[in-house]
């Protein structure tokens, strides 16, 4: 298999994070986005580890100049990008059920979770459409079938809504970058423990979960794209069952 050149987004912690170390570890360049570089601890310790392979790059996925910066900022270095790992989400705390739904916190968690993956596609597609069999992957949930019934009642109303409006992202993105060779898909990680569900009953570790996130992308092609799979290699009917 040949290296890749990826870009994650929300990279300094859960998910995101092992997403780095697993790349890494196998070879490949990893542009690490993360909102505050100078508070990724972790990350930086990755850079030591594998000097001249991990950049650190400052991506805020609700802010497009952000992400305009960040577009510029790797494109000093790198022109092309095979991996897109849009995993950068939030969920609004204290939010369950109808009554506590608050304006601000659900408008920002639309920013980050729908509206964030596809401005970093808009703004990257070109270092992407260069890529080798290139893929951009979108960290989804089953919370965001329109058949859930998750958590309900008293469930996050934004953060399932907000994962819903995604799987359409999803699905536009599809149509849109298939004429460009891009294949797009939407990945379920499991239950994983991480400070997103700090408090449940996840016993799932982001070790298991990315490395089987990582198989099912080096299987895919442009024949997958706008279809979503689980973390443990399969496609997943989640999106269209009942
Ligand atoms: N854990 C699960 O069971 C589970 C299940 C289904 C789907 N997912 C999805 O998997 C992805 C990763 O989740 P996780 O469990 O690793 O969550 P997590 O531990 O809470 O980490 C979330 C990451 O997203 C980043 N982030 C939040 N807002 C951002 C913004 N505006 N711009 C850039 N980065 C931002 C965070 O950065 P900061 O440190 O700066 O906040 C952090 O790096 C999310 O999309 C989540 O919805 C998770």
């Amino acid at each position: 298999m040949s290296v890749k050149r990826v870009l994650i987004t929300g990279a300094n912690r859960g998910i995101g994070l092992e997403f780095a170390r697993q790349f890494l570890e196998r070879g490949d360049s990893v542009f690490a986005g993360c909102r505050v570089p100078g508070d990724a601890n972790e990350l930086w310790g990755l850079s030591s580890r594998f000097p001249g392979r991990l950049s650190v790059v400052t991506l805020d996925v609700a802010d497009e100049n952000c992400i305009a910066a960040a577009r510029a900022d790797v494109g000093e270095t790198m022109d092309t990008l095979d991996l897109l790992v849009n995993n950068a989400g939030t969920f609004a705390t204290g939010e369950h059920g109808l009554a506590r739904i608050d304006s601000a916190k659900m408008a920002h968690v639309f920013a980050v979770n729908a509206i964030g993956p596809a401005l970093v596609a808009k703004h990257f597609v070109d270092l992407v459409k260069r890529g080798t069999d290139p893929l951009i992957a979108n960290l989804t949930s089953g919370v965001g079938l329109l058949t859930n019934r998750i958590g309900s009642p008293g469930g996050q109303y934004s953060y399932a809504a907000s994962k819903s409006a995604l799987n359409l992202v999803i699905r536009s993105l599809s149509f849109d970058l298939q004429p460009e060779g891009i294949s797009v898909i939407g990945i379920g990680p499991g239950y994983v423990r991480t400070d997103m569900t700090r408090g449940g009953s996840a016993t799932l570790l982001p070790d298991e979960s990315v490395r089987g996130m990582i198989a099912t992308f080096d299987r895919i092609t442009l024949a997958d794209t706008g279809r979503f799979f689980s973390w443990q290699n399969r496609e997943d009917d989640w999106m269209t069952s009942a």
